[in-house]
């Protein structure tokens, strides 16, 4: 175990959210305490990742079928831990994550029906030991998401979905947040941009107040053999 790892932080969320204002957030607070940071994002993050984020956004005729989905967001997130994360991990950079494998649990698990079953089979087979460190949830409902996403421009292939996809994506998101309280803090999304700003700026101080480099607890080295 390395003291001078750094520290996974996810966000995440349902479409309109509004995580990418927050990453910018984020990212500002952890330089300004004086740390490493590499933000990145998924499905994405690498060259073959992003090629992949292309695949799997842009709508398609006939759709793509369930597993198959589910397979290329984890084969993008192999590529991105093996090229990414667990290096800037191990040279003690912080990683904050526009999405990751919650979305795999919400979107294919819950939103598509699958399941969880298989997203745990490939989260352990895919990530081994690597969890977030932590994972600031955006909740929102989804009719208000949808209305900010469709501001955004033409609608990917997630985007395009019915009401009801959302809805079961966004009660697979609470459900796991629930279910662990410690790795997760569920923030407000709807309320007001500088509200949700300030919520997410006392969630990192909390963590960073327990985190600091060489002072709380320190994650797992999930790339050891
Ligand atoms: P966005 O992060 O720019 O909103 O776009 C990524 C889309 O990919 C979003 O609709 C959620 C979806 N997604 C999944 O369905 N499963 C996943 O595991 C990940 C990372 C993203």
């Amino acid at each position: 175990m390395n003291p001078a790892r750094g520290r996974f932080i996810v966000v995440d969320g349902i479409e309109g959210a509004g995580k990418s204002t927050q990453l910018d957030t984020l990212r500002a607070r952890l330089e300004a305490a004086g740390l490493g940071v590499v933000c990145t994002r998924e499905p994405g993050g690498t060259p073959l990742g992003e090629e992949l984020r292309e695949l799997l956004l842009r709508p398609r005729a006939g759709g793509i079928a369930g597993d198959t989905e589910l397979l290329l967001m984890f084969a993008a997130r192999a590529e991105h831990i093996a090229q990414v994360i667990e290096p800037a991990l191990a040279r003690g950079d912080w990683v904050l994550c526009d999405r990751f494998t919650d979305a795999s649990y919400a979107y294919q698990g819950g939103g598509r029906g699958l399941g969880f079953d298989r997203v745990v089979q490939l989260e352990e087979f895919v990530q081994r030991a690597l969890r977030p460190d932590l994972v600031l949830l955006y909740d929102l409902p989804p009719e208000t998401g949808l209305a900010r996403a469709g501001r955004r421009g033409a609608a990917d292939r997630f985007e395009q979905e019915e009401y009801e996809f959302h809805a079961r994506v966004r009660l697979a998101y609470i459900n796991r947040a629930a279910a662990a309280p410690a790795r997760y803090r569920v923030l407000d999304a709807a309320a007001p941009l500088a509200e949700v700003s300030a919520a997410t700026l006392a969630a990192i101080d909390a963590f960073l107040a327990e985190h600091r480099p060489g002072q709380g607890p320190v994650t797992a080295d999930a790339a050891a053999p």
